[in-house]
């Protein structure tokens, strides 16, 4: 039997029950597809269902306010993801009537959509025969055919997206591209595959060969780089109330319109650097008091360390009113029984803890 079969009735007995398989609408599976971009089934599910029920529709993504739906992602990570799904609400309802387009050229038209999510839901959601290609599939096929090319180099990726296309069984894409999926996913591991119990074991040339652990070959990496950042948790009480400073990211970008504490990148001693930082980002005067904490994240292309220092606005017509800030178009006081309103990364939530945990003292 030639692999394509083999894989076929392998994945009939073990693939996974997913929220998103088999469902009857092509936007369950364009929003799984989107979550799923660098991020594993387990964690994407619990999201998965909460968006759904939250935003059942095309038409109710569209409706909904991009601080609701940067909400729902919150914690997911890339949240470019999220404001491209939500604006590629938008375009499906004005000009495909809530229906997403039954083409790969029509979806890869819609942002946040590339070659491979095009595909995918070509081949899942409408039955079309589309070849896809992810970091899984990528890993099988370089291994069943011994590429011995970097896999993330052009001629891999090239030579990698040919064997896809070849090997398609028409008439069974979904359920083919799922199933090579679920095999990277299960089996054809990065690091200790389970070649043992492998459907694909007799046809696997790098296994034949002993060389399953050296395939894929990648292109070697950079080495990524670490940045410090002070940020500023500025709280002010007015009218009995206890107000934090945030301020709102740009739209495009790293974690673009979520919300953070007034921060910038510094070199040498954070504490020291709190002020003028503060001012080069925002134009506002600080001075820095008792550190917070130290939060640490890393991204894909490079490492963050946070130093969180209570502040206090040294400007003496900010100190006496401090709402005059609220007139600066991304700084905005918010009551802090309101912090859980507005999106943040994980290091601005984490402070945001850290500071109420603080404050019930
Ligand atoms: N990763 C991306 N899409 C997937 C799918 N449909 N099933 C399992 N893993 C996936």
């Amino acid at each position: 039997m030639l692999f394509p079969s083999l894989l076929l009735r392998w994945y009939k007995k073990h693939g996974r029950t997913l929220p998103w398989r088999g469902h009857p609408d092509a936007y369950a599976v364009w929003v799984s597809e989107i979550m799923l971009q660098q991020t594993r089934v387990e964690t994407v599910i619990p999201y998965f269902e909460r968006w759904m029920n939250r935003f059942p529709s095309v038409r109710d993504l569209a409706a909904a306010s991009e601080q609701d739906v940067l909400n729902l992602w919150e914690g997911l990570g890339y949240y470019s993801r999220a404001r491209n799904l939500h604006k590629a609400a938008h375009l499906i309802v004005d000009e495909f009537d809530g229906q997403l387009p039954r083409s790969v050229d029509a979806l890869r038209k819609l942002p946040g959509i590339g070659r491979y999510t095009a595909a995918a839901i070509a081949s899942m959601a409408f039955g079309l025969d589309e070849p896809t290609l992810d970091g899984n599939i990528r890993r099988v096929y370089a291994r069943l055919f011994n590429v011995d090319i970097p896999a993330d180099s052009t001629e891999g990726e090239k030579l990698l997206w040919n064997l896809a296309a070849q090997n398609l069984p028409k008439g069974k894409a979904g359920d083919y591209n799922q199933a090579l999926m679920d095999l990277g996913a299960a089996i054809c591991l990065p690091k200790n595959p389970h070649c043992d119990t492998c459907p694909l074991k007799k046809q696997c040339k790098a296994f034949q060969l002993g060389l399953q652990e050296a395939r894929p070959v990648l292109k070697p990496k950079s080495k990524i780089p670490h940045h410090v950042h002070a940020a500023a948790v500025i709280v002010a009480q007015f009218a009995k109330l206890r107000y934090a400073l945030l301020a709102k990211r740009p739209s495009r970008g790293l974690l673009g319109g979520l919300w953070e504490f007034p921060n910038g990148r510094v070199t040498g001693n954070p504490a020291k650097a709190l002020a003028k930082a503060i001012k080069s980002e925002y134009g506002l005067e600080v001075r820095a008091g008792e550190e917070l904490g130290v939060f640490q994240h890393a991204y894909t292309h490079f490492r963050v360390t946070v130093h969180a220092f209570f502040a206090e606005i040294s400007e003496k017509k900010n100190q006496r009113n401090p709402r005059n800030l609220r007139t600066k178009e991304s700084l905005k006081w918010v009551k802090l029984s309101e912090l859980d309103d507005y999106p943040m990364g994980k290091t601005d939530r984490q402070i945001a803890r850290k500071l109420l945990t603080r404050q019930k003292q």
